[in-house]
C-alpha cells in the first residue's frame, strides 16, 4: 500500500513523533524504486508538488486542523520535515544526475570538477575567434570642433561656454540688436512659449547663435580676454543639405587695449592654414553684424580646386566658380557693445568672430549632406571615426 496522509486526532508529542516517522520511512522506500531521471520527477511530484503532493496534504490536514494550543508545536515540526524531504530530494536527484552523466562517459567520475564538465560540455571553445567590440570614436563634428580649439588654444586662448537656453538680453539686446530691429529677422528664433508677461529682455528663447557668451565672458572677466566659446545653437530653419534646426558654432572674442582689424585678420588667416593647409588663402569682405563694426565675411580660397574656380575644365561646383568659400563671420567689436558689460569703449578695443562647425567638418571631410552628421548612421560615422 503507498503511504497516503490520514487525519490527526491526537496531536500530543508523541503521536507526532509516529506520525512523522511514518512519513520519513514511506519517503525513503519509495525512494528505492526510483532508477532514473524520469522517474524521479514523478516522486518528486508526489512528495512536493504544491497542489495536492503530501507534503501539502500534511499541512492541510495536520497543521490547519490541529487545535490552537498544539499549533506552535505541529508548525515547527512541520517545518523540519519539509527541509529534510526537500534534502532528501535534492541529494537524491543530484545522484541520479551523476549516474546518468556517468553513463554517457562509460565511465566513473570521482571529482565534482569532472562531472561539471561531463554534465555542461566544455563550456569554452578557445579555438574560436573571438568578438570584437567596435571601440567608438569622436564624432566628425565634435572632432572638428576640438581640431579648432586646439588651434586657438595654441594661441592662447582658453575655451568659455554658455547655456544654450539665453534670454533675449544675451541673445540680441547686449549684442546691439534693438527691439524690433529687422537684423533679428536673420536669425530664425525658435522662442520658448508663454513668456509674453515677462519683459522683453527676460524672455527665454533658444540661443541662435553662441555670440551670447561674448556678453557672459565680458561680464565676468576684465580685459585682456582671450576665449573661445563652442557650443550647440537653434534656428527654425527647414531640413535640407545645408541647413539643419539645430547645428554648433565656435564664437571667439579677443578685447585688449590696441587691437586693429590686421590682428583679426592674422588671427584668422592663422587658423584657416592651420585647419586647411598652408596652401589656403583668406579674404574678407564686407559684411553687417549689429555686434561688430566693421564687419566681414572671411572667405578661403577653395580647397576642392585651388581657388581656380575650375576643376577637370568644369566649373567648380562647390565654390559655384567662384575660386573663394564663405565661412564665418567676423568683425570688431561694436563699442555699443562694450556699453552692456561695463568695458571702457575708449580705452579698449577687440574682434570677435563666428563659425559654423558643421560647415567646416562638410568642407574638411567632403561631405555633401548636413543630415549625414545627425541621423546616426554608423556605416557613415566610420569612415571619419
Ligand atoms: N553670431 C554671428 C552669426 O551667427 C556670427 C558672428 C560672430 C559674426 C561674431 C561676427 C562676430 O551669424
Amino acid at each position: 500500500m503507498p503511504y497516503s496522509v490520514s487525519k490527526l486526532t491526537d496531536f500530543s508529542t508523541r503521536a507526532l513523533d509516529e506520525a512523522i516517522t511514518d512519513v520519513r520511512d514511506a519517503l525513503r522506500e519509495e525512494a528505492v524504486a526510483v532508477s532514473d531521471q524520469t522517474q524521479f520527477k514523478v516522486h518528486r511530484d508526489r512528495w512536493l508538488a504544491r497542489k495536492n503532493g503530501i507534503l501539502t496534504q500534511i499541512r492541510d490536514l495536520w497543521l490547519k486542523q490541529a487545535p490552537p494550543e498544539a499549533r506552535a508545536e505541529v508548525g515547527k515540526r512541520f517545518n523540519e520535515l519539509k527541509d529534510q524531504v526537500e534534502n532528501i530530494l535534492q541529494t537524491q536527484k543530484m545522484e541520479l544526475e551523476l549516474r546518468a552523466a556517468e553513463k554517457v562517459a562509460s565511465k566513473r567520475i570521482d571529482t565534482l570538477a569532472e562531472w561539471k564538465s561531463m554534465a555542461l560540455g566544455p563550456s569554452v571553445d578557445i579555438t574560436l575567434p573571438g568578438i570584437r567590440r567596435s571601440l567608438g570614436a569622436e564624432h566628425p563634428v565634435i572632432r572638428t570642433m576640438h581640431e579648432m580649439i586646439g588651434v586657438f588654444r595654441n594661441l592662447g586662448y582658453s575655451v568659455e561656454e554658455g547655456p544654450e537656453i539665453e534670454t533675449d538680453f544675451y541673445n540680441f539686446e547686449a549684442l546691439n540688436f534693438p527691439p524690433n530691429h529687422p537684423a533679428r529677422d536673420t536669425q530664425d528664433t525658435l522662442f520658448i512659449a508663454g513668456q509674453e508677461s515677462k519683459p522683453l529682455r527676460d524672455r527665454l528663447l533658444l540661443r541662435t547663435h553662441t555670440s551670447p557668451v561674448q556678453i557672459r565672458t565680458m561680464q565676468k572677466m576684465k580685459p585682456p580676454v582671450r576665449v573661445v566659446c563652442p557650443g550647440k545653437v537653434h534656428r527654425n530653419d527647414a531640413l535640407d543639405a545645408t541647413h539643419s534646426p539645430i547645428f554648433h558654432q565656435i564664437e571667439g572674442l579677443a578685447v585688449d587695449t590696441n587691437i586693429t582689424f590686421c590682428d583679426l585678420k592674422g588671427t584668422l588667416d592663422h587658423a584657416m592654414k592651420a585647419m586647411f593647409g598652408s596652401s589656403v588663402k583668406t579674404r574678407f569682405y564686407p559684411s553687417f553684424f549689429p555686434f561688430t563694426e566693421p564687419s566681414a565675411d572671411a572667405q578661403i580660397s577653395c580647397i576642392f580646386c585651388d581657388g581656380k574656380g575650375a576643376r577637370d575644365g568644369a566649373p567648380c561646383r562647390n565654390c559655384k566658380a567662384s575660386g573663394w568659400i564663405e565661412l564665418l563671420g567676423c568683425g570688431m567689436v561694436d563699442p555699443n557693445v562694450y556699453g552692456f558689460v561695463d568695458y571702457d569703449a575708449t580705452k579698449v578695443s577687440g574682434f570677435a568672430f563666428g563659425m559654423g562647425v558643421e560647415r567646416i567638418a562638410i568642407l574638411k571631410y567632403g561631405v555633401d549632406d548636413i543630415q549625414l552628421f545627425f541621423n546616426g548612421d554608423v556605416r557613415f560615422l566610420e569612415q571619419l571615426g
